[in-house]
């Protein structure tokens, strides 16, 4: 079965992202290994302002060499926000890098990715970098102005590839206490912010990605909350740890059950002249089943077009 990112530096649909804080060394090593279809490369949150040039070096350096390995995953860096100041000075050092991707955090609405795709264009023009070939990940609800502007993503930028959404700077900017319910699950504006995202995404006619699970340590809850993302429609999430990733790949793999029962529903109708509504098994068939069938397929890279 095709299994996305094994073609890493490919095309497939990131299942798992791991952030990687862009000033360890042997962080960054280690998650080479790990098995996610995607580095976010962290030059935000997880850096102190004393080290941010530190981490723009560090980071710089690993991209470069890691990017001309064969078998690898997408590699992404997350700059900081565009209300840092700090912006501008990332870019200039991770695009001379060549990275496959940048994650714009607290983006506020479409027009900051549209602004980040200006830039990125004139990065590629001097680094002499295929124009367009540097994609966006836009982190879209740690405002509440973005939590409130999902809704604007579609045709930002050709290159945005994902949204995902944060829970960490939400709560700040809300001054929400607390996140989760005692049985775990998030409180309302949590989980509104992620349908929010979901929303977004499938407007904007990208990728949604799901926000990290922080207690590295907790496995069940790992996959439950993997779970919960994929049965809504994510089709990826973001991790902190390294030992997060198999989890996450095996729950956002569809399974070879999931593809077969796609491939019959999508071989159905186009063997019967492509009808509104059939039946298979004893079911009503009609067009959204058919959209989403469709949809898993792309997921695992099979268009719909040849037959299985
Ligand atoms: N990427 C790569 N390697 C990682 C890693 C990550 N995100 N998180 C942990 N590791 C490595 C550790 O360095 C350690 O390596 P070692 O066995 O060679 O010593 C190993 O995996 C096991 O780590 P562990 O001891 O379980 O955790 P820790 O206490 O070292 O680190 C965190 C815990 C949370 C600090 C760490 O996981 C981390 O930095 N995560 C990313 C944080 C981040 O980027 N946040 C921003 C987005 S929310
Ligand atoms: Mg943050």
């Amino acid at each position: 079965m095709p299994t996305p990112g094994d073609d890493a530096a490919g095309t497939g649909i990131v299942r798992s992202a791991l952030f990687v804080p862009g000033d360890s060394e042997k962080k960054l090593a280690k998650a080479m290994a790990s098995g996610a279809d995607a580095l976010l490369l962290d030059l935000e949150d997880s850096v102190a302002l004393s080290n941010k040039q530190r981490a723009r070096e560090i980071t710089t350096a690993f991209l470069k060499d890691a990017v001309t390995k064969s078998k690898r995953p997408r590699l992404f860096v997350r700059v900081n926000a565009f209300d840092t100041d700090l912006t501008a000075d990332d870019l200039d050092a991770v695009m001379a890098a060549n990275p496959d991707g940048i994650v714009l955090p607290k983006s506020e609405s479409g027009q900051d990715v549209t602004r980040l795709d200006a830039q990125l264009r004139v990065h590629e023009a001097k680094q002499n970098i295929e124009d367009g070939s540097t994609g966006i990940i836009a982190i879209i609800t740690e405002t509440a102005i973005g939590t409130l502007q999902a809704g604007t993503y579609a045709r930002a930028s050709k290159r945005l590839e994902s949204v995902a959404w944060g829970a960490e700077d939400l709560s700040a900017d809300v001054g929400a206490l607390r996140r989760r319910h005692d049985n775990g699950t998030y409180r309302d504006l949590f989980r509104f912010a992620r349908i929010q995202t979901l929303l977004g995404a499938v407007a904007a006619k990208v990728e949604p990605l799901d926000t990290v699970y922080p207690d590295f340590r907790d496995d069940n809850g790992l996959r439950r909350e993997c779970e919960d993302a994929m049965l809504d429609g994510f089709t990826g999430k973001m991790a902190i740890h390294p030992a997060q990733v198999p989890i996450i790949n095996a729950v956002f793999t569809p399974s070879d059950e999931e593809i077969k029962r796609a491939q019959k529903i999508v071989d159905a109708f186009a063997s019967a002249g492509n009808p509104g509504v059939l039946g298979i098994d004893g079911e009503m068939l009609d067009r959204p089943h058919l959209r989403k069938a469709e949809k898993l397929l792309a997921r695992v890279g099979i268009s719909s077009h040849q037959s299985g």
